[in-house]
């Protein structure tokens, strides 16, 4: 183990501190901490920024992912049982969702982006496939376009689950406009970081509406609101679905709205990491990049490489004190979705040999070239010694 060098972690999230204590003092002067007040604030901020026309602050992108299916699925009338096509590269959270709906994850293989491979959903639809949910892994647009054609084409809802996709740009315009619902998370290590809360932006207003109900545990806020308004029965008001705890609040939106100014600067940087690490690699035949479709302007939330003895590979970078992660484990790996294990090859493969490298702020050209030649080094020694 080499310890007279700094380590270097594979995230490492950066505020603005002053600036976030002043709006966060804000909300403890007013004495408003929860829902209203900033959330509103930080909600427009978001449309403004995005381009997109709904969008409601939630306490996590878990959560968002959940009731994107809830409302869909309660607006759509499909019954428990029904498919959605998904991908087995992802974070839990978005397979999940689907199987608290009562729903069936189908897993379609994914593409050279590491994203839902078109041809693949193609074959896995059936009279039962009700909807699409597609990742954009790392920031990556992948063939998206191409996929939200066949939704409009076989009458299937879009959802885009933008998790690592804050930032990313398709021919300048930003993400979400694609799909039925989209879900962003501002979780901490993501590219707008808070400490944990969320996004979900839909298309259709009255679907926004709806959520906003789903998410105050089901409690129609149009009574409360008339009510309120006339300064009386504010407990008054009626509650038309079994709904969540589900929204976010003021401190998290304070949070949110400061990182919003800073997040496009900071993935500028992000976009300017993974050049410097594209251009050592670009003549290592053992490291294989992932590309970007042109068109893409990634957030660059990972930048991720596949290397053949990966688990190995880490180890090696660790006793150098560098720290990469991996993203993500075939989910078909797990118990719960081991019914679609070895349907998903490319997944499978993937799952295997990729190594996310670090990426952040505070992460400077001399970390890249340490991180880039150690693992030059590495998967060049004859035999891997861990
Ligand atoms: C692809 C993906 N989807 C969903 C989530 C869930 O986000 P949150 O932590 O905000 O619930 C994550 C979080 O890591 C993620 O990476």
């Amino acid at each position: 183990m080499n310890s007279d060098v700094e380590p270097i972690q594979l995230f490492v999230p950066t505020f603005q501190i002053e600036e976030t204590l002043k709006e966060i003092r804000e909300c403890l002067e007013k004495g408003w901490t929860g829902l209203g007040f900033k959330t509103v604030q930080f909600e427009k901020a978001w449309c403004d920024y995005t381009g997109l026309s709904n969008a409601h602050f939630l306490n996590s992108a878990t959560a968002g992912l959940h009731l994107a299916i809830r409302v869909l699925k309660l607006e759509d009338g499909w019954q428990d049982g029904d498919e959605i096509i998904t991908t087995p590269l992802t974070f839990v959270s978005t397979n999940h969702a689907i199987f608290y709906e009562n729903l069936q994850p189908v897993f379609a293989d994914v593409d050279e982006y590491l994203c839902l491979s078109p041809e693949s959903v193609l074959e896995r639809i059936s009279p039962r496939t009700r909807a699409v949910m597609f990742v954009g892994i790392g920031g990556n647009y992948g063939r998206l376009p191409e996929i939200a054609a066949i939704c409009e084409e076989r009458g299937l809802r879009l959802i885009l689950d933008a998790a690592h996709m804050t930032g990313t740009r398709w021919n300048g315009r930003h993400v979400g406009h694609e799909a039925d619902v989209t879900v962003f998370s501002f979780q901490a290590v993501k590219n707008l970081p808070t400490a944990d809360s969320g996004m979900i932006c839909f298309r259709q207003e009255h679907l926004d509406q709806l959520v906003r109900k789903m998410t105050w545990l089901g409690i129609n806020k149009d009574t409360y609101s008339r009510t309120h308004s006339k300064g009386a029965y504010k407990w008054m008001y009626e509650v038309d679905h079994v709904g969540f705890k589900y929204h976010g609040n003021s401190i998290m939106a304070a949070m949110g709205l400061v990182a919003l100014k800073q997040v496009d600067l900071d993935n500028a940087y992000r976009r300017q990491i993974s050049q410097w690490y594209e251009k050592e690699f670009s003549t290592e035949d053992k490291i294989k990049t992932i590309p970007v479709p042109v068109g893409c302007e990634s957030s660059r939330h990972l930048y991720q490489v596949m290397v053949s003895d990966r688990d190995e590979v880490i180890l090696a970078l660790n006793a150098l004190q560098i720290y990469p992660g991996v993203h993500y484990r075939d989910n078909t790996c797990y118990q719960m979705y081991s019914y679609a294990q070895g349907t998903c090859l490319n997944a499978s493969l993937a799952s295997d040999m990729l190594l996310s490298l670090p990426i952040h702020m505070k992460l400077s050209y001399g970390d890249v070239q340490r991180v880039s030649k150690a693992l030059i080094e590495i998967v060049n020694r004859n035999r891997v010694d861990a």
